[in-house]
C-alpha cells in the first residue's frame, strides 16, 4: 500500500505529492516542523506541538497555514488512512513558493506550504534500545541563536548524528561556553544522587514537549529537578543521564564520551521515568 501524505488541502499517494522548487523550504531552510508521536493508533501530547508549532511561525513572522484549526483531524486522517498504529506524524509549514528565488520574505499573496506524513514504527514504545540505553559523544554547539524556533535547519544535527556514529555512539551532546545545550534531536539530563539536572530553558535549547511533561510527572512524583547548566565532566560523574523527545520519549544514556555511567547500564531513575510517561501520556492521548 502506498503511504498517503497531505499536501496543501489534498491527500495523495506520495508517489503524487509535490512541492515546488521554489519552496522557500527547500532554498532557504525557511520552515518550522513539529514531530508527534502514536501509540495506539493515538496522538500524544498533540496540544503541546500545536502551541509550539504557533509559536515558531510567530516568531518567524510566517503566517499560519489556512488549514491551522484543522491540524487535529488531518493528523487523525492520515493515521486512520496509513493505518499506524505505533509511529509518527511529521508536519511542516514553509514560507510558500514565490515565484522566484529572493532572499527578501514574500508577500502575503504567497500562502504558506503545509505538509504532513506518517511514519509507522510497530512497536516504537517497546524499543528495545531502551533496555540497553544509548551511548553519546560531545560535540561543540555551532547552531543559530534561535534553537528554541523548531526550524528545518537541520544539517548541524544531521552532521553530530554522523560524527557520533563515526565514533562508534548513538548521538551527541552539543557543548557551548562549556555547558551541554541540548542532544541532536532531544533535550538532554543527568541524574545525580536523586536530581535531575537539565538545562533551563533560553533560547539556546527547543523547548521540548517531552521535556515539559517529564519535568511535571517526575515533580508529582516527588522527584527533585534542578534546571541549571551541567558539563561533560559532571555528565561524566553522574549516576545516570537520559533524553527526552516526541520519538525517543525518555532514552536512558549510559556512555558519555566513552565514559561509563554508574554501571554501564540504564539506571533507576530514567527506565522509572519513561514508565511514568508512557502510562500517563497514554491516558490524554487523542
Ligand atoms: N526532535 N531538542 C531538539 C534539538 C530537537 O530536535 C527535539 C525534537 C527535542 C525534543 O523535543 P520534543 O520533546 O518536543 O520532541 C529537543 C524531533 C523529535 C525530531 O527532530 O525528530
Amino acid at each position: 500500500m502506498s503511504r498517503i501524505v497531505y499536501v496543501n488541502g489534498e491527500y495523495l499517494p506520495e508517489e503524487e505529492a509535490k512541492v515546488s522548487v521554489f519552496d522557500r523550504g527547500f532554498l532557504f531552510a525557511d520552515g518550522v516542523y513539529e514531530v508527534t508521536s502514536v501509540l495506539g493508533g493515538k496522538l500524544i501530547d498533540f496540544e503541546g506541538h500545536k502551541i509550539r508549532l504557533q509559536r515558531s511561525l510567530d516568531a518567524l513572522d510566517m503566517s499560519a497555514p489556512e488549514a491551522m484549526d484543522d491540524l487535529l483531524e488531518i493528523h487523525r486522517e492520515l493515521v486512520a488512512r496509513n493505518e499506524i498504529v505505533d509511529g509518527l506524524v511529521y508536519l511542516q509549514v514553509t514560507r510558500g513558493a514565490p515565484s522566484d528565488r529572493d532572499f527578501a520574505f514574500p508577500g502575503d499573496d504567497v500562502k504558506p506550504t503545509l505538509v504532513l506524513f506518517t511514519q509507522s514504527k510497530p512497536g516504537l514504545a517497546e524499543s528495545p534500545v531502551a533496555k540497553v540505553g544509548i551511548k553519546v559523544i560531545s560535540i561543540e554547539d555551532i547552531r543559530w541563536g534561535r534553537r528554541d524556533i523548531k526550524t528545518v535547519q537541520l544539517l548541524y544535527p544531521s552532521m553530530g548524528k554522523m560524527m557520533a556514529k563515526k565514533a562508534g555512539a548513538d548521538d551527541a551532546w552539543m557543548v557551548e561556553d562549556g555547558a551541554v545545550t541540548e542532544g541532536t534531536s532531544n533535550n538532554a539530563y543527568i541524574v545525580k544522587g536523586n536530581k535531575i539536572i537539565t538545562r533551563g530553558l533560553s533560547n539556546d535549547i527547543l523547548h521540548g514537549i517531552t521535556r515539559a511533561a517529564v519535568l511535571r510527572f517526575a515533580r508529582e512524583a516527588q522527584m527533585e529537578v534542578e534546571e541549571r547548566d551541567f558539563s561533560i565532566a559532571e555528565a561524566k560523574e553522574a549516576d545516570e543521564a537520559f533524553i527526552t523527545s516526541a520519538s525517543t520519549f525518555v532514552m536512558p544514556v549510559v556512555s558519555v564520551d566513552g565514559v561509563e555511567l554508574g554501571d554501564g547500564k540504564p539506571g533507576r531513575v530514567a527506565p522509572r521515568l519513561r514508565e511514568i510517561y508512557l502510562e500517563e501520556s497514554l491516558k490524554t492521548a487523542i
